[in-house]
């Protein structure tokens, strides 16, 4: 595999960057008006790559290369084309595009399998702050709880796949082809260590599990200027002090990681003692016990809070994903195919989710992570280097190889 080839991935990752629902920055939501853009993007070049493209009820964009016999197995390899707000240009779309570049380079060769790339339309979990509603589907857990799901506009995800007009009561023509031969994710790794080993790649064997959750602080609104301090019941007070406990936690646990990301008060005034707090909760851990547990401390901790300054709490569940092994027998084919593109060979465990993990229970897979420099992720200046995505391309097409001397001709 070319310098050439991974020069073109950065252009095309860079170029769908451009397709934003803010202009300034990169921000690309499930089903808005800029992944419409992306998928004619991908879609023409899909296409010209030689497959057949289509995009299905939950708003995937699934393209298939077919395979030399009519009744091939099928290989998926994917990654989501969603991003957080302010994203850069290469969590998840990097992993769609190699994808499209893998078959690209097999230039019109049929393998004993058929590929399926596919970029999932929901990973991030931004509009309606539940992740994997792309992958979920595939796997048929887009169930009708989550499809009445509804954003900050009362917006249903149902009704937010008929408003790009699709139609959600044909969901089960999303889920994913019988008896897969497996599916292979290409990310970037998101944080430090890859750089820091002065590794460009890593096969990854295990995948942390998260927790998600909105915890709402509900008190009474009143005047900041009037009101004594003993007598107030101040949301964001509550909650201010639920959020150390949360930091303090998770610092004192060996790999447990915790996060607040957003806070949303009401009604939100600088003169106005806050009624309602709603914050958001991100924990995650390898082992699944810790993490429960940590979440059920923290759930005390809101409570006890709640009930000492004369607060209600609310604890709105938005997702209790399991850490996921990948798949042994993929993870080899994928460590020799890494040894083979002449990269040294690194195994690691992976904090950040992937489309993978909601993939794993079901079927065969594998992760291939990608060095990101300076570890910077969810930010703009995320980048990747071209000769590291040049090492992810030769051992993406070993890989095939691998899998189809494997399965024979
Ligand atoms: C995905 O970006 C995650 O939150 O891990
Ligand atoms: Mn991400
Ligand atoms: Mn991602």
């Amino acid at each position: 595999m070319s310098v050439d080839a991974a020069r073109e991935v950065i252009r095309r990752c860079r170029l769908l960057a451009a397709c934003s629902d803010e202009p300034e920055f990169t921000t690309r939501t499930f089903l808005s008006d800029s992944m419409r853009k992306v998928h004619g993007m991908m879609g023409v070049w899909m296409t010209a790559a030689g497959m057949d493209v289509r995009v299905d009820p939950a708003g995937n964009l699934r393209g298939v290369y077919a395979g030399a016999a009519r009744d091939a197995r099928r290989l998926l390899v994917g990654s989501h084309l969603d991003t957080v707000p302010h994203a850069g240009a290469f969590d998840g779309v990097l992993g769609v595009v190699i994808g499209l570049s893998l078959v690209e380079a097999l230039h019109g060769r049929r393998l004993p399998y058929s590929i399926e790339v596919i970029g999932f339309s929901d990973e991030e979990g931004v509009r309606f702050g539940v992740p994997f509603i792309g992958s979920r589907a595939l796997v048929g857990e887009l169930d009708a709880s989550l499809l009445a799901v509804q954003d900050a506009d009362d917006v249903s995800v149902a009704q937010a796949i008929r408003n790009f007009k699709l139609d959600p009561s044909r969901m089960a023509d999303a889920r994913a082809d019988a008896n897969p031969l497996g599916y292979l994710e290409f990310h970037i790794e998101q944080g430090p260590l890859l750089a820091s080993a002065d590794c460009p790649l890593a096969v990854v064997d295990r995948i942390n599990g998260r927790t998600a959750a909105d915890v709402t602080f509900v008190g009474t609104a009143g005047h900041a200027g009037t009101t004594p301090m003993t007598s107030r019941r101040d949301a964001i007070a509550g909650a201010a002090e639920w959020i150390a406990c949360v930091e303090a936690l998770a610092r004192g646990a060996k790999g447990l990681v915790a996060t607040n990301g957003r806070i949303d008060a009401e009604p939100g005034a600088a003169n106005v003692i806050a009624g309602r707090c709603r914050v958001t909760l991100d924990v995650r851990h390898a082992d699944d016990s810790i993490r429960t547990a940590a979440v059920q401390r923290l759930r005390l901790a809101a409570e006890e809070i709640s009930a000492r300054r004369r607060l209600q709490v609310e604890w709105s569940p938005r997702l209790d994903q399991p850490a996921a092994a990948m798949d042994p027998q993929l993870v080899a084919v994928l460590a020799r195919a890494l040894e083979a593109s002449g990269a040294p060979k690194t195994v690691m465990s992976s904090g950040a989710g992937h489309d993978a993990m909601v993939l794993a229970p079901y079927m065969p897979a594998a992760m291939l992570f990608i060095r990101t420099p300076g570890g910077i992720s969810h930010h703009p200046d995320e980048s990747v280097d071209e000769r590291d995505v040049a090492f992810a391309l030769a051992t993406g097409t070993n890989f095939l190889n691998e899998l189809a001397a494997s399965i024979g001709v």
